[in-house]
């Protein structure tokens, strides 16, 4: 089987976009292809990319497929068609700030093209390079959380936040990746991560192939682990941050770090600056709620009764006050986090 942390799990190639299919993990490795900005958006909905640096990168690619596909003869026009298909690939999901971001990014800077031409050229050589970026980014993450890490943690893990979630290396898989470059030895405990079953169909995939020791344990074992003694630390990665600190990653997240807060373990978030948002608040954030399907059966497996009502909140809050610290390419910011996050901002400039 190939390695994974080898492979991007989306790429710009041959003016399509290649994907790995991530509903089919962990039982087979296949990747899509698509022409058509209508199939990443479909892509990104139905998670077959998820994650939200990938799907940051993923919406910036569907822009790119648009100006290949829009007919336009005009600035205008293609200016115009993009702002269609950036309206359908920003309304897949709405919690991850970095979908809207891409798709900023690339917007603006379409808007700077003259003619036709020079607008594709802009958005697929920027699109391509926001995926380039993503793996230094991570990289450097990475190199900045690795000293928060000691010899023989065994570090616990929630959802995928690791390649599978970005172009690759991973943000929260990123750091525990750099810390055993820096030649620690470390054990990671993932937590199954249900209803979508993140945590054991990617993460615990990704590291297996990576050569990791990794135990997956249900997500009602957190509290049994931590009060053992099994878990030295814990790192997350986030959907979206705020200002504030308050950190919305997959649902779940919450329990986690308010059982770490119980314990004395440290609990930190792994982000790229992309995945801040200075401008909202954190009770304005839009929590994606999904279809009851996905709590009533396991698989193909019925595991409720008929016509049960269902809550499916796909993300949940974690509030500052549980955070140790959030790390990024720039740095860590620690409490109050209102002033280190600023600061990381300014040092970006
Ligand atoms: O619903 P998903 O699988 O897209 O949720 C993903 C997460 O919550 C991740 O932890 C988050 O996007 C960070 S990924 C580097």
């Amino acid at each position: 089987m190939q390695n994974v942390t080898g492979l991007r799990t989306v790429e710009w190639k041959n003016n399509k976009v290649i994907m790995i299919e991530q509903t089919k993990l962990p039982n087979e490795l296949v990747f899509v292809e698509y022409n058509d900005f209508h199939q990443v958006a479909n892509a990104i909905k139905t998670l077959i990319v998820r994650g939200a640096p990938a799907i940051g990168v993923s919406g910036a690619f569907g822009l790119g497929l648009a100006v290949l596909q829009s007919q336009a003869n005009t600035r205008d026009e293609l200016i115009s068609d993009l702002e269609k298909a950036r309206n359908i690939l920003f309304a897949t999901r709405p919690t991850a700030v970095n979908l809207g971001w891409g798709l900023e990014k690339i917007m603006n800077v379409a808007k700077t093209g003259e003619s036709v031409e020079q607008i594709r050229e802009l958005v697929i050589s920027t699109a391509k390079k926001m995926a380039d970026e993503d793996i230094e980014i991570n990289k450097a993450m990475g190199k900045n959380g690795a000293p928060l890490f000691d010899n023989n943690d065994t570090i616990m893990t929630h959802c995928n936040a690791g390649a599978l979630a970005t172009v690759a290396y991973g943000t929260a898989l990123g750091v525990i990746r750099a810390t055993r470059e820096s030649g620690k030895n470390v054990k990671v405990i993932a937590t199954e991560t249900r209803p979508i079953q993140q945590g054991s169909r990617l993460t615990t995939f990704e590291l297996k192939h990576d050569g990791f020791d990794v135990s997956l344990i249900p997500d009602t074992a957190v509290g049994y682990s931590m009060a053992n003694g099994l878990v030295n630390k814990v790192i997350v990665g986030a959907d979206r941050i705020v200002k504030t600190g308050h950190v919305f990653n997959k649902i779940g997240t919450y329990q986690v770090a308010t059982m770490a807060k119980q314990h004395g373990i440290p609990f930190y978030v792994a982000a790229p600056l992309s995945t801040i948002d200075m401008k909202t608040k954190a009770e304005d954030v839009i929590i994606e709620m999904r279809k009851g399907s996905e709590v009533t059966g396991i698989g193909e497996k019925k595991t409720a009764p008929d016509d049960i009502n269902v809550i499916n909140p796909a993300f949940d809050m974690t509030p500052p006050e549980l955070i140790t610290g959030i790390i990024t390419e720039k740095g860590v910011a620690i409490a109050p986090y209102e002033e280190s996050i600023q600061k990381l901002f300014e040092a970006n400039n």
